[in-house]
């Protein structure tokens, strides 16, 4: 797992218990002072969780530019980032090297600030506005299409709420109405051709025993079959935008033409996902 934008190293020592022993942490970020507090906890955490060798390593380096930081295509499962994309001048920069780094299958999971609509110049470039990640907050529909340019599937939306700010900022913003996303974005192999297909959660996931949350709207329930548009890569290999733990967990069906005949499905067109 990659983290963005790691700061103290608080989310990267979470997912270093998530992942155990065999798995592995990285974090990023450009202030060499930050990278130095994440550091000091590395042995305290190896030994907190029992592990022999540490699992995790943190890194100088910006994240519009994971090369030169010495990361490598296709080399991660998981990327996630909190509340740092929004200080980037070059969001595209950063999805097109994210995009780069996970393998197909993988998933970018992270955490921003968006805002209703484009701020004027003067405000965009205001110190204060840009340091607390408002003169650089992503309108959604930039995010849709910066995604769709680099090749990531649609985001899916996991939760979003609007945040409050202080007077001093509020006499500054006015009326923009700012909101904390939380977006799912996967990389699916690039020759898979879009089909419809049935998908069933099998169960089997620590923690998602009984159904597996998927995005603000969907949540698999255990043996329920839903429909949902699903991914080929050859003619017996089918996925979901939940590819790494589809196969495990789940299993997804194509929709067959004697099913279109039958017509079981056609009054589940709006539940297409
Ligand atoms: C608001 S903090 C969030 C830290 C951490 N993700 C958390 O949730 O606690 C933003 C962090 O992003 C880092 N950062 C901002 N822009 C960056 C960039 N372009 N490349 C690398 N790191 C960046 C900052 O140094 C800072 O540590």
């Amino acid at each position: 797992i990659l983290d963005l934008g790691s700061g103290s190293g608080r989310d990267c020592y979470m997912l270093s218990k998530l992942v155990g022993e065999k798995g592995q942490v990285t974090g990023i970020d450009m202030t060499e002072e930050q990278v130095e507090v994440s550091r000091k906890y590395i042995d305290y955490h190896t030994e907190k969780f029992g592990y022999r060798q540490p699992n995790v390593a943190f890194i100088v380096g910006y994240i519009e530019d994971l090369q030169a930081a010495g990361l490598h295509d296709g080399s991660f499962d998981v990327i996630i980032s909190n509340c740092v994309i929004n200080l980037s001048p070059d969001k595209t920069a950063v999805l097109r090297e994210a995009y780069r780094v996970l393998k197909d299958g993988g998933e970018m999971y992270f955490s921003d600030m968006y805002i209703d609509r484009p701020l004027p110049p003067e405000l965009k470039k205001n110190k204060v506005l840009w340091g607390e990640g408002i003169g650089g907050a992503l309108l959604w529909k930039d995010l849709v299409q910066i995604a769709e340019e680099i090749g990531f599937s649609a985001p899916r939306l996991v939760t979003a709420r609007y945040i409050t700010v202080n007077n001093e900022l509020e006499s500054m913003v006015g009326d923009y109405r700012l909101i904390s996303a939380t977006y799912r974005l996967f990389r699916l192999p690039q020759d898979a051709v879009k089909e419809r297909g049935l998908a069933t959660y099998n169960g089997g996931i620590p923690g998602c025993e009984g159904e597996m949350p998927f995005d603000a709207n969907v949540t698999f329930k255990v043996h329920e079959q839903r429909f949902i548009q699903v991914f080929s890569i050859s003619s017996n290999k089918l996925l979901l935008d939940i590819y790494w733990c589809g196969y495990k967990h789940g299993e997804v069906k194509r929709m067959v033409q004697e099913d279109k005949r039958r017509g079981d499905y056609s009054s589940q067109e709006g539940q297409w996902l």
